[in-house]
């Protein structure tokens, strides 16, 4: 659905680089689900940028982005109360999580914002997340209130030092995982979906390719995934972005 007029009710600097926006889209609630993504016009641009959605409230959404080019610099500037024209929900996103599941939210830098989105008090969760230093840690007070927050550091300045990757199949054993829900980069997410399918745990990967419409029409969000011996061509913006693996 096309929201012409989103208006932008808040906006917060988290940290050098990385804002988080809330934007007022009226019964978005009923329509989007966990892992599905929004399309944002940027004025000056004529290709939309796609954000996964962060949190689903009634009648709003919030995104959690990194300024990264030219068009999410623009959206840095943005001011609270400004008409913002976005598409969303778009995609398919990641299944409902069953009360007896013990899930592990595995995220990579800005990759862990579309994990919150799941994450509900009655469910038994575990985010492990990687950022490259102390210094880029985001939404650790929002996971928290959730369950644990395992933090590995790429230089070690905070929590164990190294990738996520390095850590998933100590938790997974740690605290009996049953089901794996990733989101970073996608050489991160290749290897989440590698020790998955060595635990035979079912796992839900969030994967990013440059997209243009969003849809599934202009078909340049081609991605290769392997399935077991098999390449299968998907198109993330429509087959995805978030994609099942069952053991
Ligand atoms: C499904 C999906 C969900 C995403 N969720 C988030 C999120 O929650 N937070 C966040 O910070 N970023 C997210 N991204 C990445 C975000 O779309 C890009 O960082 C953004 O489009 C960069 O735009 P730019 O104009 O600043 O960069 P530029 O590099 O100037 O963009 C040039 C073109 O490349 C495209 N592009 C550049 N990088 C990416 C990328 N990684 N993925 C897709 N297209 C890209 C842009 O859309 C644009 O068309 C997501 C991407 C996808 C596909
Ligand atoms: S972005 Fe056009 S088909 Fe996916």
């Amino acid at each position: 659905m096309i929201y012409e007029n989103a208006k932008l009710i808040k906006k917060t600097k988290l940290k050098e680089n990385v804002f988080s926006i809330i934007l007022s889209c009226k019964g978005i609630e009923k329509k989007a689900t966990p892992g599905q993504f929004a399309n944002i016009l940027i004025e000056g641009f004529t290709l939309r940028r796609p954000f996964s959605i962060c949190e689903i409230e009634k009648n709003q959404i919030s995104i959690v982005f990194n300024v990264k080019g030219k068009g999410t610099k623009k959206m840095a500037s943005w001011q609270e109360g400004k008409n913002v024209n976005i598409i969303a929900p778009l995609g398919k996103g990641f299944a409902p999580l069953k009360k007896k599941e013990k899930i592990l939210l595995v995220g990579g830098g800005i990759g862990l914002a579309p994990l919150l989105c799941l994450c509900k008090k009655e469910h038994n969760i575990t985010t492990l997340a990687g950022f490259n230093s102390r210094k880029d840690i985001i939404l650790k007070k929002e996971f928290e209130k959730f369950g644990d927050f395992l933090v590995c550091t790429k230089d070690g300045s905070l929590g164990e030092k190294g990738l996520v990757t390095d850590y998933v199949k100590k938790y997974v054993e740690k605290y009996g995982i049953t089901r794996i829900a990733s989101c970073g980069p996608n050489p991160m997410l290749e290897k989440v979906l590698k020790i998955a399918k060595e635990e035979k745990i079912f796992c839900e990967i969030s994967l990013e390719e440059r997209m243009a419409c969003g849809i599934g029409a202009c078909l340049c969000c081609q991605h290769i995934l392997n399935e077991n011996s098999n390449k299968k061509i998907v198109h993330v913006c429509k087959d995805g972005p978030v994609f099942k693996f069952s053991p």
